[in-house]
């Protein structure tokens, strides 16, 4: 079975790699690994658990006004079951709900409660 280094970016934060497996969720992985991910529903329907892919080689720290070049979702992650609260314009902005989402090669990912608020704040997102 196949794992991939998923590394999580908190906006502003902390930055942790998780091993994770395909068969495995990013946020079951993050949370046995105790690093701790918001989340909700963890059944696609809420977007508490959101992220939102980075660039493969970026470097710099995470900056929430930075605009990253589009990212196709289902390049690197599978998801369990349909992403209910995700709009197609959020899956093509590279968000993710990490709950419900399986890697599928190594990603970095921003994550935490600004990258929700960043889908909640845009109403034209
Ligand atoms: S926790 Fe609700 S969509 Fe992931």
């Amino acid at each position: 079975m196949a794992s991939y280094d998923i590394t999580l970016e908190w906006v502003g934060g902390p930055t942790r790699t998780v091993d994770i497996s395909e068969r495995e969720t990013v946020l079951e992985a993050a949370r046995q690994a105790d690093a701790p991910l918001p989340y909700g529903c963890r059944t696609g329907a809420c977007g508490t658990c959101v992220g939102r892919l980075l660039a493969v080689d970026r470097t710099a720290s995470v900056d929430v006004d930075a605009t990253e070049d589009p990212i196709d979702v289902a390049d690197a992650f599978a998801y369990q079951r349909e992403p209910r609260a995700l709009k197609p314009r959020h899956r093509d902005d590279g968000y993710v709900l990490l709950c419900i989402a399986t890697p599928e090669t190594a990603r970095r990912v921003a994550v935490g409660s600004q990258v929700q608020s960043e889908l909640v704040d845009n109403p034209w997102k």
